[in-house]
């Protein structure tokens, strides 16, 4: 849809909203770098007892808290609807019924105030994150993506263009994670409590394999990982050997970790960039950020990351893509929908 920007040169105000999966989430940015506010409505708590997230729930949730949240975005960015030159929304990739809650609030103020609509693609909101933490950070750089349902590796060559070079042929990082904390006993989302009991652990008391090693192989393969796990702590308690729960949690870090450092070296080399960016809740873990800052001195590289609160789901994120896109005029139509299983905005390689 063509939308006429005539405020050339002034202050752009963004406003964006976020509900894929179990954040509910509103921002306001200004000239799309600066964040004024960003609040975040986490339903955690209320998944935390079933173990993981309740699609259902999590949409009647995002009903329930889109509104008051977008209010105190607008109220503690000290703007009104008046002063937003555009409105992103995430529309996928996500849990249908939550993407839907966004999509149609955001639907619903860009036709009554006539403020454009930007569809956003979530995986290209987590590497936006980068540059709200980084001012500095201008594309091109290498960027790997690990979410809850993501594993991606993407060559951003700049704003608007994306070369996707491999993804996950199954499980997700944060998936693995999420699952072996759950079988661990330990609550939704694993990721956290992984990172945490790890640090008492010895990462090199339990071997478990790595797929997918050739050089030049962008792809991941977590779900052989996740079952060596699994049968490990199986077998152990089978034989009625008490397993250490810190080396086990050690071990299995180091694997995902070496795992995604070397194909991210291993893919900044075959592209030849020097500037390496991790994204998505998974970029919060300490030992990968570690690792892959202990590889990125050692060649010289340059190693971005979004500060926690950005690492994990929020609408800021959706607001610094949202701008860029509105700045090259990719704006939505009203009949704009959520897609749940969209894939990023890829040129080939
Ligand atoms: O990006 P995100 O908030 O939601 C999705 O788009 O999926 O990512 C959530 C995932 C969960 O799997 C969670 O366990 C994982 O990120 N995660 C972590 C850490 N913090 C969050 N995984 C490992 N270590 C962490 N510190
Ligand atoms: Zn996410």
């Amino acid at each position: 849809m063509e939308y006429k920007i005539d405020r050339e040169g002034s202050i752009m105000y963004t406003l964006a909203l976020e509900t894929s999966c179990d954040e509910t989430s509103a921002a306001v940015l200004k000239d799309g770098r600066h964040i004024c506010s960003n609040i975040i409505s986490t339903q955690v708590p209320i998944h935390q007892k079933f173990g993981g997230v309740v699609p259902e729930i999590a949409s009647r949730q995002h009903i329930e808290y889109v509104l008051p949240v977008l209010q105190k975005a607008l109220v503690d960015a000290k703007c009104t609807l008046a002063d937003i030159d555009h409105i992103g929304v995430t529309y996928g990739p996500g849990l249908v019924g939550a993407l839907l809650v966004g999509v149609a609030t955001a639907k619903a103020l860009s036709f009554a105030r006539d403020i454009p609509l930007v569809g956003v693609n979530h995986m290209e909101g987590h590497m936006f994150a980068n540059f709200l933490s980084h001012p500095n950070l201008e594309p091109p750089f290498l960027c790997l993506v690990v979410s809850g349902g993501h594993t991606q590796l993407v060559h951003v060559k700049t704003y608007n263009q994306f070369v996707l070079l491999g993804q996950t042929r199954d499980d997700a990082a944060g998936e693995a994670f999420d699952k072996i904390a759950r079988v661990m006993g330990y609550p939704y989302p694993g990721g956290p409590q992984i990172d945490r009991l790890a640090k008492e652990g010895n990462e090199n008391a339990i071997f478990f394999p790595k797929a997918l090693q050739e050089k030049h192989n962008f792809e991941f393969s977590f779900s052989g990982l996740k079952s060596a796990v699994l049968n490990y702590l199986h077998n152990q308690e089978q034989r009625g050997i008490a397993y250490v729960a810190a080396d086990v949690a050690a071990s299995f870090q180091k694997t995902v970790v070496d795992t995604l450092v070397d194909k991210t070296m291993d893919a900044a080399a075959y592209i030849g960039t020097t500037a390496i960016a991790v994204a998505g809740g998974v970029s919060a873990n300490s030992a990968l950020r570690a690792s892959m800052q202990h590889a990125c001195d050692r060649k010289g590289y340059s190693f971005y990351y979004p500060e926690p609160v950005l690492c994990t789901d929020n609408a800021a994120m959706i607001g610094c893509r949202a701008y860029y896109m509105a700045q090259a005029g990719a704006f939505s139509a009203l009949t704009l929908n959520a897609k749940p299983g969209l894939s990023i905005t890829t040129t080939s390689i």
